[in-house]
């Protein structure tokens, strides 16, 4: 089996085990919900690659990776919710307000995101915490520019809305990584880069695939952005140019790695499949 799949069995064999706070009651369901329904874990894998290239082992890492994608399902419950993107299909499932009514995947949302600080604070190294809370800052900011900026950003102002609502999650990943690896700022910096590129290679792949896969491959509705009037690679540039962009960035990613002193051979094959995918 490919490094990537066991280290995925590894995420989804913790996540299915997460004790939550008893005094969620009931919630709980609905926070399982939308947590053990297939996501790719493309960040906690990727946490999980960046620590094995840094000598750590994956059970020391865990618990930060299911961190990193308890934030993420969060974010999907919100983006979801008929005041933001208003979307009904979510993981190939009802999303969580059609399942259990907009209060309760609003309370879901909070709780997810709160049991993933309570993951991270739990790592004696108190920046694991530090990276995931200012990633989710990252998030949300760029959240709020993707719901309030209509139609009126640039090529770069859309680079740097990516950068914030998925690629600071992503980056996130690497260095939740770097922090319980135990590096210093500097050494840091360019696993820091590496994992920006990362990000923004995901999204700009997101918009492709919402103009050019099916709402089966996706198991969210395809062509959503487009209906929605939503500023995208694919609206700004079309489908070609956004497709070399993401070329472009995949280019940077490969150079990113290339300059890493680690063996990047696993990284590089999630890379890949961050550019080639199909869901
Ligand atoms: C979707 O993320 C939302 C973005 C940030 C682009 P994913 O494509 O990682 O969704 P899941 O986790 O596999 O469902
Ligand atoms: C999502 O961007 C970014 C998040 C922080 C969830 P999208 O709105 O493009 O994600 P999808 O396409 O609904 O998964
Ligand atoms: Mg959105
Ligand atoms: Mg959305
Ligand atoms: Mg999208």
């Amino acid at each position: 089996m490919h490094r990537p799949d066991e280290l995925r069995r590894l995420v989804e064999a913790r996540l299915g085990k997460l004790a939550f706070s008893p005094d969620l009651g009931a919630l709980e369901e609905a926070l399982r919900y939308s947590l053990l329904a297939g996501g790719k874990r493309i960040r906690p894998v990727l946490c999980l690659a960046a620590g094995e290239a840094l000598g750590r082992r994956p059970d020391e890492l865990v618990d930060a990776a299911c961190a990193l994608e308890l934030v993420h399902t969060f974010s999907l419950v919100h983006d979801d919710l008929p005041a933001l993107d208003d979307d009904d299909l979510r993981r190939g499932r009802p999303s969580a307000h059609v399942r259990f009514g907009e209060d309760v995947a609003i309370l879901a949302g909070d709780a997810l995101l709160t049991e993933a600080f309570r993951l991270a604070l739990a790592y004696p190294a108190p920046d694991v915490a530090r990276v995931l809370a200012d990633a989710t800052l990252g998030m949300i900011g760029g959240q709020y520019l993707d719901v309030t900026t209509n139609g009126g950003l640039d090529a770069d102002g859309l680079a740097e809305l990516h950068a914030l609502k998925t690629g600071r999650l992503i980056r996130a990943s690497v260095l939740a990584a770097t922090a319980v690896a135990g590096l210093g700022e500097a050494e840091r910096e360019p696993w820091a880069a590496l994992g920006a590129e990362l990000g923004l290679l995901f999204q700009i792949v997101d918009d492709l695939l919402d103009a050019t896969a099916t709402t089966e491959e996706l198991g969210k509705t395809a062509g959503k952005d487009e209906a929605s009037g939503k500023v995208t690679y694919v609206s700004l540039h079309g489908l070609e140019r956004a497709r070399a962009l993401a070329d472009e960035t995949r280019a940077r990613v490969e150079d990113r790695l290339a300059a890493l002193p680690v063996d990047t051979t696993v990284l590089a094959e999630l890379a890949g499949s961050i550019r080639d995918r199909r869901a």
